[in-house]
């Protein structure tokens, strides 16, 4: 089954066969002192945690800076989505920040996602993660909008643009991961959320896949949020789902 490629082993000093590679913790809280709360709960157990729209809009760049300052990778995921100038420069803050990685919404187009991917230059290493169509939405959203074909049409021409703009990879369901996969091979990272260790709750999530089989169809990065952050032991679940997407 498809494994990471040696060049999306994007942490530093960590061995690319370290599980830890292929973790993101999803800090889906509203102040920083729940966020702190978590990542010291997990320890090492886990090195990458995503900051979105929730924490970053209530706590702004000082969560980011100290998440980075303590040592952790900090995925971005503020999904941008503007004209080419706007989301360059903002791209440009978030790499000042020091994030390892950060999403941008494909449907901005090749020149935005160039604008994207020419800024994050500035910083070496700096993943720009393309989300493709949100898996809130279902084929008649789609049709409504004006655009035509299935969904994975639209997920696989949309990566296509992607990825033919330099971004380094895509956010996908597990379900997307294979046909993604197949048609563009292994070299790009596929983040994949609605993670669920087998036996745990579902919280809101519909379609959901074991961490195994997320990394089995073909992802190389999983994002789980609550079944490690409302964890009685957080550190303890997150090493067993290391322990489910190790070898
Ligand atoms: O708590 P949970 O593991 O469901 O968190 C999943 C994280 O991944 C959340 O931050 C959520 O916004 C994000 N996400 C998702 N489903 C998608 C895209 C992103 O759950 N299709």
């Amino acid at each position: 089954m498809p494994a990471a490629s040696p060049n999306l082993s994007f942490l530093p000093n960590v061995r690319g066969d370290d599980p830890r590679q292929k973790l993101i913790v999803a800090l889906d809280v509203s102040t920083a002192a729940a966020a702190q709360r978590i990542v010291a709960a997990v320890g090492d157990s886990a090195l990458t945690y995503k900051v979105g729209m929730q924490l970053y809009t209530a706590e702004g760049p000082p969560i980011v800076r100290d998440l980075v300052a303590s040592g952790r990778h900090v995925f971005l995921d503020l999904k941008y989505h503007d004209i080419p100038n706007t989301v360059g420069a903002a791209v440009t803050e978030a790499a000042r920040l020091g994030v390892s990685m950060l999403t941008v919404h494909a449907a901005g187009s090749g020149k935005m996602l160039r604008a994207a991917v020419e800024a994050a230059k500035s910083r070496p290493g700096l993943m720009v993660l393309a989300v493709t169509v949100l898996t809130s939405l279902d084929g008649n959203d789609l049709e409504k909008i004006g655009v035509r074909g299935t969904v994975e049409d639209s997920v696989v021409r949309l990566a296509t643009i992607a990825l033919a703009n330099g971004c380094r990879g895509v956010v996908a369901s597990a379900r997307e991961a294979s046909t993604l996969r197949a048609e563009h091979g292994e070299d790009f990272a596929i983040v994949t959320p609605g993670v669920r260790p087998a036996g745990s709750s579902m919280g809101d999530q519909v379609r959901v896949v074991t961490p195994a089989e997320a990394i089995a169809s073909g992802a190389s990065h999983i994002v789980v949020g609550r079944p490690i952050t409302e964890a009685a032991d957080p550190a303890a679940e997150a090493r067993a789902i290391l322990g489910q997407i190790s070898g």
